[in-house]
């Protein structure tokens, strides 16, 4: 049986580094440029939103403005239009046509009465003007319904133009025939229109960039303050791991080393095995608190310098249970469970508490168990010397498949010797402020 720990009492306590900051702040920074990346992202989209809508709104406002002013025009002649509609008169018709062709003069393109079946009656059009009225010809010769008028507003050849329809009737209400022309906005005016609409846009993007200055230092600050939020929660955690990895040591350990090692050698493991970034974190928490259960065994036991009895083992085997019992009080631990609950089985069932085997054991235990014996093999001991990394690899291959996943004992064969040479021989100021790099990068990564 592999037991990877020491009875040496009063050796120094473990302790897991406060969080280095600088990660805090890092994180923060990232976190800032996003925001700040989004602020203006989301100032551009409702800027492109708010002035569509404006343009629409604005569109349609000029739209009325030129109806009424087409309409205006042809109140005009509309009275003389129904009494020639419903006269052969010349000499009305001499007056409307005199009348339509000052229109015409003026500002109408083109200018078509139709008659209440439909039949054109008078027509007069500006020089140079056909070509236009062919574009907007499919909205020619409609016969409205009685009361209904149409407007299409166009912007044609630097003219801005509307297509009006419009009934005409007797003083009584009855359909006397329809209006139809094209009537174009005097240059002055449009200018003045188009100007109206660039005030309003200028005024709206100018009002939408002012309340983004007024408040992304309120959202930067509101970001500032969660990620001291975040920072302080991060460390309350990290103190939560530093009491817990005190109280073990203070009772089990030879040295600090073995826990920050065995948690170095599990996260290059998972690194190396492509674990995510959750697993990772669950997998740093898991190893550095695999033997948190140990705080309930008794010292006759804990500290027994010689082979434990079959009874005394027993009693050993509890530590897994009580390490379980421990992690229940801290809902984040949670994902430390798999290592502490099962970092006792065996690949061919053999092991405690459960006797799971194969991939029934989690895979972060499976992985645990090797790092573990693996340290413990090359590590010194007050009754042995270090193995060599070949020996102690060897021994890990020779109970592949009996004590250990077959698969991931070929995997960590590769990758054991890197880590050993990378970790091996450090002291414990340096572990640990390779643990806390590693510990900040994974456990700040959802704040
Ligand atoms: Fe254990």
């Amino acid at each position: 049986m592999w037991h990877t720990s020491t009875a040496r009492k009063g050796a120094s306590r473990v302790r897991v580094p406060p969080p280095d900051f600088r990660e805090a702040l890092a994180a923060g920074a990232h976190i800032r440029r996003r925001i700040l990346i989004r602020l203006i992202t989301g100032w551009l989209l409702l800027s492109m939103t708010v002035i569509g809508a404006v343009l629409l709104f604005e569109f349609n406002r000029v739209k009325l403005v030129v109806h009424q002013m087409a309409v205006a025009e042809i109140t005009g002649f509309g009275r003389e239009a129904v009494r020639s509609l419903n006269s052969d008169e010349p000499a009305l018709e001499q007056a409307l046509g005199r009348k339509i062709q000052r229109s015409v003069n003026e500002h109408f393109l083109t200018v078509e009465i139709y008659g209440p079946d439909g039949k054109l009656r008078f027509e007069a059009a500006r020089d140079g003007a056909s070509s236009i009225g062919r574009e907007v010809a499919h909205y020619r010769h409609r016969i409205p319904e009685q009361g209904e008028s149409s407007r299409e507003l166009h912007y044609l050849e630097g003219r801005l133009l509307l297509a009006i329809v419009l009934p005409l009737e007797y003083p009584q209400g009855n359909p006397a025939g329809y209006f139809e022309g094209v009537y174009q906005v005097d240059p002055a005016q449009r200018a003045k229109l188009e100007e109206e609409i660039v005030h309003v846009i200028v005024l709206v993007t100018t009002s939408l960039a002012l309340a983004a200055a007024l408040l992304s230092p309120i959202i930067m600050n509101l970001n500032r303050w969660l990620v001291r939020l975040a920072a302080t929660l991060f460390k309350g955690n990290v103190e939560l791991l530093d009491v817990l990895g005190c109280a073990i040591a203070e009772r089990d350990s030879d040295t600090n080393s073995h826990n920050y090692r065995v948690t170095l050698y599990a996260l290059g493991f998972g690194q190396r095995l492509g674990l995510s970034r959750w697993e990772l974190r669950n997998l740093i928490a898991g190893a550095f608190l695999h033997d948190v259960g140990k705080i309930g065994i008794r010292d006759p036991i804990l500290l027994k310098p010689g082979r434990l009895t079959p009874e005394e083992f027993e009693v050993m085997k509890t530590h897994v249970t009580l390490g379980v019992d421990v992690l229940k009080r801290a809902s984040w631990l949670q994902g430390a469970r798999d290592v502490v609950e099962f970092h006792h089985e065996k690949y061919d069932g053999s092991g405690y508490l459960r006797g799971l085997s194969g991939e029934a054991i989690p895979l972060n235990a499976r992985l645990f168990s090797i790092v573990d014996v693996f340290d413990a093999l090359t590590s010194p001991r007050p009754y042995k010397q270090p193995w060599p990394v070949e020996e102690a690899v060897a021994a890990l291959e020779k109970d592949s498949g009996t004590h250990f996943d077959p698969h991931l004992v070929r995997v960590f064969s590769t990758i054991a010797a890197s880590l050993y040479r990378e970790l091996h021989g450090l002291d414990d100021s340096r572990l640990e402020a390779i643990l806390r790099k590693s510990m900040a990068k994974y456990f700040l990564s959802g704040a």
